[in-house]
């Protein structure tokens, strides 16, 4: 297993100015007193050249919220991998339920943009997760199998290593209220199972399971010794430093264990 994955999604917040100096704020912080986890950051489109910039050779990844699937076309509003990688990211977020449930985004479609972002060699950050309705009807491992198993099929195990599984419970995201230590313990174990299931064990372990929902500083204690927790996707904490910092380096004890 590689360092664990620490991602901040801005969504749609900030202005050329303000994603440059949230950036550069926290290379420069991560330059001063290095991390042991990697980082990524995923700024809006028209944060990304800014934010690239603000990066240098600073060792943080940078990230896309979404692509397209085809190369390039007539898709009005539309972003292809393609143009992601070349405007600099190395990931790209695919899969997120703000993407399905207010873009109105199929399994299906998120199987082709993961083609799409594989062709391109960006990493894709695949978002997977149930709604509170869905936990509710006892639902959860049926719905996070359906997602992994459409996003992810006809992927080989030479490719797999190249994707991030994000588990994202739709109830947790932006509401304050994160999953328990348990209940993402148990929903990460059924997420590797798949993996292993689909892909064989020693491939299956290299691939990196984070947790987002509502991670701050001051649940992310509770969650980052959970087995199985491979890094977080960070949104509301990642677009300050002083809240996005503390959750980076609380890995570091878990790095050293
Ligand atoms: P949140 O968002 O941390 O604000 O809950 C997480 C996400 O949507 O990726």
């Amino acid at each position: 297993m590689s360092a664990p994955l620490v991602v901040g999604n801005w969504k749609m917040h900030g202005t050329q100015s303000e994603c440059f100096n949230l950036g550069r704020a926290i290379a420069r912080a991560l330059r001063r007193k290095p991390a042991e986890t990697d980082v990524v950051l995923a700024p809006p489109f028209t944060g990304l050249a800014q934010v690239r910039r603000a990066l240098r050779e600073a060792t943080i990844g940078l990230a896309a919220q979404n692509c397209h699937w085809a190369d390039s076309g007539a898709y009005t509003g539309e972003t292809s991998a393609a143009m992601i990688a070349d405007i600099g990211c190395q990931f790209v977020i695919l899969g997120h339920s703000e993407r399905r449930r207010i873009f109105l985004e199929t399994d299906a479609m998120i199987a082709h943009k993961i083609g799409a972002a594989l062709r391109h060699r960006l990493r894709p950050i695949l978002c997977v997760g149930e709604t509170l309705a869905e936990r509710r009807a006892g639902q959860t491992a049926k719905v996070v199998s359906r997602q992994l198993r459409i996003a992810l099929k006809g992927l080989t195990k030479d490719v797999i290593e190249n994707v991030e599984i994000a588990y994202e419970p739709v109830w947790a995201i932006g509401t304050g209220q994160n999953a328990s230590p348990e209940q993402v313990g148990q929903v990460h174990g059924r997420i590797r199972r798949f993996l292993i299931d689909s892909f064989g064990q020693s491939t299956a372990m290299r691939v990196r399971i984070l947790y987002g929902g509502s991670v701050n500083p001051d649940n992310v204690n509770s969650l980052i010794p959970v087995d199985g927790v491979n890094g977080l996707l960070v949104g509301g904490a990642s677009l300050k430093a002083e809240t996005f910092l503390p959750i980076i380096r609380s890995f570091a004890n878990k790095v050293r264990a």
